[in-house]
């Protein structure tokens, strides 16, 4: 039963399942069975069937310290090493450039296939390798920042390499002194405002993202969620403009002088959905981008939703929303 190993809580059964906790455990395996299902924090997708592959639970744990500069650390972690306490840990450390990132679920090891982001900060901002085995050899290879192609919510991990990889470790180059601190995402400059803080520690970032998530995002131990469930679209000029003329208050963040980012969030609360609840699955009532699984919902019946939301948003606003979660049918 996968119901604990996916964020969205949802029933699913693999008919077998094993945990790894190490490469040499992952290439004995790969000697024997090459068609696996790869699971690791679960925090990105949403099962809407059993699973008749083997089912690989990725625990592998450790970080090392590759080496310290004047002004940088080099580190190497283990891909099942839980995200948010890696992100508390450098944060103890006085390590710099993960800060924003603090409190998204998930392992290491699956940051770089989405290239997690939140408040202005991208994990491709941070990361310089990424190693990973090949299914097809059974060895070792390593990708270079440059080689993963990361876009927004995107990688070379979602597209060619998808299904002839398996993620070992990530490695990042973090600031030791001279943080680089982005506060300008709105939220973040109000929340420490709020607190008087004028001169802020990473801790103090790392602090004020985790309350901001807290008031917006339900704590998937407590809802079942994957986050965003749709990318923010992008659209072009020329359609923003026509849709700021019908609204007027539309939210919007210019990518380029021809091309508009705006809130999948907005658009879902538009058409009515935010709060929305037909059975157990549902729009979270504080972010519209949100879909949540209140008890029991199947992976269709959420599937079903999202694909109501993103009709009702196409006829609306002539927007087609794409889904961001890795949906598993
Ligand atoms: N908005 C609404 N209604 C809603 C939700 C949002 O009108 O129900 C509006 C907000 O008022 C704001 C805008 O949409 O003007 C943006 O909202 P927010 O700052 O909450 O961020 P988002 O664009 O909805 C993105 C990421 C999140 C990330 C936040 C903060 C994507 C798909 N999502 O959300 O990432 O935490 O920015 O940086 O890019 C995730 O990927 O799982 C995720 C949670």
């Amino acid at each position: 039963m996968l119901k604990g190993y996916n964020t969205f809580g949802i029933s699913v059964y693999a008919k077998r399942f094993i945990t790894v906790t190490s490469i040499y455990e992952l290439q004995q395996l790969l000697k024997i069975e090459k068609n696996l299902f790869l699971l690791s924090g679960g925090s990105n997708m949403l099962f809407t069937k059993d699973i008749d592959k083997l089912v690989v639970h990725i625990d592998t744990k450790g970080i090392s310290i590759d080496k310290e500069d004047d002004n940088f650390v080099y580190l190497t972690v283990n891909c099942g090493e839980n995200w948010h306490d890696f992100v508390l840990w450098c944060v103890s450390q006085n390590y710099g450039g993960l800060e924003n990132l603090s409190l998204i679920p998930g392992n290491v090891g699956t940051s770089p296939i989405q290239n997690i982001g939140a408040y202005g900060v991208e994990v491709k901002d941070s990361i310089t390798k990424v190693e990973a085995l090949k299914i097809e050899t059974n060895k070792l290879v390593s990708f270079s920042n440059e080689a993963c192609n990361f876009g927004y919510r995107n990688s070379i991990f979602k597209n060619e390499a998808k299904g002839k990889f398996i993620l070992t470790s990530v490695s990042f180059k973090l600031t030791t002194k001279k943080h680089r601190l982005i506060t300008s995402y709105g939220d973040i400059e109000n929340e420490l405002a709020n607190h008087n803080i004028k001169a802020p520690t990473l801790k103090d970032i790392s602090v004020a993202v985790i309350a901001i998530r807290k008031s917006k995002l339900p704590d998937p131990k407590e809802i079942g969620n994957s986050g965003s469930f749709f990318k923010n679209p992008i659209i072009s000029k020329a359609q923003f403009l026509a849709l700021q003329k019908e609204n007027p208050e539309i939210p919007n963040y210019p990518l380029s002088s021809t091309t508009i980012k705006v809130p999948a969030g907005w658009l879902v609360e538009q058409i009515g959905f935010k709060g929305k609840r037909y059975g157990d699955a549902g729009v979270h009532e504080k972010q519209a981008l949100v879909l949540v699984n209140y008890a029991n919902a199947t992976g269709t019946e959420i599937f079903q939703l999202a694909e109501r939301i993103q009709e009702k948003v196409l006829e609306k606003f002539g927007i087609s929303l794409e889904i961001e979660v890795n949906v598993i049918s």
